[in-house]
């Protein structure tokens, strides 16, 4: 799990990651966000760095600096993220989703500071959906330059019905990647946190299998997660 152990192992390789958490303006001074933090995706750039791989880190809100040594996009909103994603997704071998991606944005943005008044109603936000950028890359490959391998990430809480691991299986099936990276979401939440514990699946696997699991601070998770990438890589390789 150390860094030194991944030495060569995506040199030649382009990988791009995506970190941190979009943000989605109401007005000029306000917006909507989220907890992510970026540690997780800062933490996979610089392992797939130390791999030897050319990284390039689309990067929204993060709490955490940039790594140096790689090629930095900075993205605050979903769309600006997907933009950027399509862009690098043309020549990158591999492109890991580990970014916090706002499902809804507000249906317009206020161009001028939203006031307080006493004479008006109370303003509401009309939220949209916004485009699902894993699933978008996943369903242009085959048409022109497309990464090899398309790695999302979930946090999953389970429920009364269904645990976490099927929740898990779930969106792998409907994503279409060919990794899903799982964390569980549990009592202490994984936003921040330095330590993580995560299972990463393939639809190469039986329905109910649990995947490979991964647990430790979020670089040494990373080196198994940068490990993995190279041995599925390595296995598509004709
Ligand atoms: N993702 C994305 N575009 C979005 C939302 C999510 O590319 N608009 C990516 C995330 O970066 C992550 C994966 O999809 O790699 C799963 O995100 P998640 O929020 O768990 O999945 P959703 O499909 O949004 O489902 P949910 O309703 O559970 O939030
Ligand atoms: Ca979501």
């Amino acid at each position: 799990g150390s860094a030194g152990e991944l030495s060569g192992l995506l040199s030649g390789i382009t990988v791009t990651v995506t970190a941190g958490g979009t943000r989605e303006p109401l007005d000029p001074v306000r917006f909507l966000g989220n907890r992510s933090s970026g540690k997780q995706g800062t933490a996979l750039a610089e392992a797939a760095l130390a791999a030897g791989a050319r990284v390039r880190l689309i990067a929204a809100h993060m709490e955490v600096p940039a790594p140096g040594g790689i090629e930095l996009v900075r993205v605050e909103t979903a769309l600006e993220l997907r933009e950027a994603v399509h862009k690098a997704a043309a020549d990158s071998d591999v492109v890991v989703m580990a970014a916090a991606v706002a499902d809804f944005r507000p249906d317009k943005v206020v161009e001028t500071k939203i006031k307080k008044s006493d004479d008006t109603a109370d303003p509401v936000i009309t939220l949209v959906r916004n485009p699902d950028i894993l699933q978008e890359i996943v369903q242009a490959r085959g048409t022109g330059a497309t990464p090899a391998l398309i790695v999302g990430f979930a946090a999953e809480t389970g429920d009364a019905t269904t645990d976490v691991l099927e929740y898990g299986r779930r969106k792998l099936a409907r994503k279409g990647c060919d990794l899903l990276v799982l964390n569980q979401v549990g009592k202490s939440l994984v936003f921040g946190q330095d330590q993580t514990e995560v299972r990463i699946l393939s639809p190469a696997e039986p329905a109910g299998s649990a995947g490979e699991s991964a647990a430790g601070s979020k670089t040494e998770v990373s080196a198994r997660i940068i490990a993995r990438i190279a041995a599925e890589l390595a296995a598509r390789r004709p």
